[in-house]
């Protein structure tokens, strides 16, 4: 028998490595169900001998309590900013006066993309990862180990033991942030105006576990001690097993520097991550030492920066939607223009606050401006109209007409009438949304016309339509109405965590509707709670526990939720199988052929579905698995020349 210690020590290797190679090189070799495993096994050791228990486990990466406070670092060097250079010329001028200095014009530079994220110190004595430090002010920054610990391409342990500053920048995707922007949306929260803005939230979040689910990542760009060249030095960071940006480049002339900045600010819409300009760094140390810095930057770098994506067009109009929650959001209606690639008609106005601070009114001309999110952002009035019009933000619902409400401390206005159509509306599509009730047949112009015929007056109703009222609909047939009745039936035997969810109680997404499902396991449990019960689960917070509280005191909603259970709606987690299962296939395609012995397809699809994976008909370069049964058809193939993982039912059993 080999001792436990071994074994936890051959775990945490393994898992590094994979990690490393997933994370870093972005070259896993081993499914993500694999890794899990590895992972578990080490936790339940952990558990078992805690005495055993290393800070730079990997299991220790999401940290425990939260921190009330950052406490503050002073940087041994100061963490400097860039000079800018807007244009070529300025380049050049930068260019002349480092080659004067140098006193040869035989000068290496190293070209790096700028990203714009938020820079960070990684401090790591004898290997290990001590410290992580945002910039604060340059010379003091703030401590928030916790958080950078939970950011997987950092390393708790380096490839060697040794004592060095790690510098570079924290980001979050565009996808991610995209993504994180809709589940804001949708749980009623505002959303982030770039990735930048999101980044820095996650990463001062007081709670580690917070942070944990915002998939932030990491580009290093300087280490000291130092190496004698920064391309080096780059080499060396990667070495350590961290990442190094590698859309990176060595010059020799200020003509190639000039090639790399125009090919990058043609393609930043290539990249996954916002940048903003291209950053120039004299390659040889020594030289840089003897070029030596301001007070502010250092005269041996300076940063390109890219035209921002902006323009200026009319505005033609504001206009109020009414969401979910009942929030009235001002949107700009433009006259169109382009910007960056895509045609824009609309902006976000965010609330009237906004309005005021831009001073904006009809008809004036606008400077607008893409950041990472596709809808783009009002920055300034550029020129005002001789025949402005101030817009006045209305005091009754632009849709039902009943007064709206603006809570002291929010920026926004709500229309609070229960039976708003607008309301009614954005509730029925988000109850028949994916995540929660999965009613697809249920499309905005059938619930428009179901809520205009006064057919349907809150969900509950939706599960006493009959065919003869469906079929009377435009674009009804016989057929369409009879699916429709079956899918909604069919979300009756849903997981109860879903109507929690579907339900759209303000800052409940889908995740806390998991969490709480869990806990409380029925809706009565949850009808019965106090704010303080609620407050008492992980990961609820006060806020949360307020707006599910009030949500749950109101009449009308209580109401609302009789008129659910005697539509047999779920009303509590029924089994284990109830809470969903781990997420294992996240991510994941699967492509089903043939007959499977012990399953139906709809049954395997639900497994795979539940368990965060998708389902498609066809194979792909972008397929990840092939479920293959008997009599499989030409999909199997397809996999083999395409080098597609082929699964039989007996492997993707093992997998679940
Ligand atoms: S070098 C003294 N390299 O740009 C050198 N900075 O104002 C200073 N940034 O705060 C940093 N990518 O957050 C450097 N490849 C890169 C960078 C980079 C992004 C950010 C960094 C810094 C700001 C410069």
């Amino acid at each position: 028998m080999p001792k436990v210690s071994d074994r936890i020590e051959q775990l945490r290797e393994q898992i590094r490595e994979h990690e490393y190679r997933y994370y870093v090189l972005d070259q896993p070799v081993v499914s993500d169900y694999e890794f899990d495993q590895l992972l578990r096994e080490l936790q339940r050791l952990e558990q078992e001998n805690p005495s055993l228990i290393t800070a730079d486990s990997p299991t220790q990466r999401v940290g425990g309590e939260p921190a009330k406070e950052f406490p503050t670092h002073q940087f041994s060097r100061p963490m400097l900013s860039l000079e800018n250079a807007y244009s070529e010329e300025e380049l050049h001028d930068w260019g002349r006066r480092v080659v004067q200095l140098a006193e040869t014009d035989a000068v290496d530079y190293v070209v790096e993309l700028k990203i714009d994220g938020l820079s960070v110190a990684l401090i790591y004595e004898n290997g290990l990862l001590t410290k992580g430090v945002t910039r604060g002010d340059g010379r003091t920054g703030e401590v928030v180990t916790g958080n950078v610990r939970t950011i997987r391409s950092i390393p708790l342990r380096l490839s060697e033991d040794v004592s060095v500053e790690i510098r570079g920048e924290i980001f979050l995707g565009l996808k991610a942030f995209r993504q994180l922007n809709d589940e804001r949306e949708q749980a009623g929260e505002p959303r982030f105006a770039n990735p930048r803005n999101s980044a820095a939230g996650s990463l001062r979040q007081l709670d580690p576990s917070m942070a944990a689910k915002r998939p932030l990542a990491f580009y290093g760009y300087s280490i000291l001690p130092t190496r004698p060249f920064q391309s080096e030095n780059l080499k060396w960071i990667t070495d350590l097993g961290l990442k190094v940006n590698p859309h990176r480049k060595l010059c020799h002339s200020l003509q190639e520097i000039i090639d790399f900045c125009r090919h990058w600010e043609e393609h930043r819409d290539d990249l996954d991550y916002e940048i903003d300009g291209v950053v120039v760094k004299v390659n040889s140390i020594e030289l840089q030492e003897r070029l030596g810095s301001t007070s502010k930057s250092p005269r041996w770098a300076i940063a390109v920066k890219f035209k921002a994506r902006q323009a200026t067009t009319k505005l033609l109009d504001i206009r109020v939607q009414v969401g979910r929650t009942g929030a009235l959001t001002p949107v700009a209606v433009l006259e169109p223009v382009q910007l960056g690639g895509t045609t824009i008609r609309n902006a976000t106005l965010h609330n009237e606050d906004e309005i005021e601070r831009l001073g904006v009114q009809i008809n004036d001309r606008v400077l607008l401006e893409r950041g990472g999110d596709v809808i783009p952002k009002i920055m300034s009035v550029v020129e005002q109209a001789a025949d402005r019009r101030p817009f006045e933000m209305p005091s009754q619902c632009p849709v039902c007409g009943s007064e709206v409400y603006r809570e002291q401390g929010e920026a926004v206005r709500r229309c609070l009438s229960q039976t708003c159509p607008a309301k009614l509306k954005e509730s029925l599509l988000h109850w028949a949304s994916r995540k929660a009730m999965k009613i697809d047949g249920l499309g905005e112009r059938l619930v428009d016309q179901l809520v205009e015929k006064d057919l349907v007056r809150d969900v509950s109703e939706l599960y006493s339509l009959t065919q003869e009222q469906l079929e009377g609909l435009e674009r009804m047939g016989t057929k369409s109405a009879a699916n429709l009745l079956k899918e909604i039936d069919a979300s009756r035997s849903l997981e109860f965590w879903r109507l929690l969810f579907g339900l759209g109680i303000r800052h409940v997404g889908e995740r806390t509707a998991q969490i709480l499902a869990k806990h409380f396991r029925s809706i009565e449990r949850l009808e019965k709670a106090s704010q303080e019960e609620l407050e008492q689960v992980h990961e609820v917070g006060p806020k949360l526990a307020e707006s599910i509280y009030k949500f749950l005191k109101q009449p009308e909603n209580r109401e609302l939720i009789k008129r659910l259970r005697d539509a047999r709606l779920p009303m509590k987690s029924e089994t284990v199988e109830d809470e969903q299962p781990e997420q294992i296939f996240a991510g994941k395609t699967f492509v089903l052929t043939g007959t499977l012995d012990g399953m139906t397809r709809e049954e395997a699809t639900a497994l795979i579905e539940q368990r965060g994976g998708r389902v498609s008909s066809s194979v792909s370069k972008k397929t990840s698995f092939v479920l293959a049964g008997r009599d499989p058809g030409s999909k199997l193939e397809k996999a083999r020349d395409l080098g597609v993982q082929i699964l039989d039912e007996q492997a993707f059993r093992a997998m679940l």
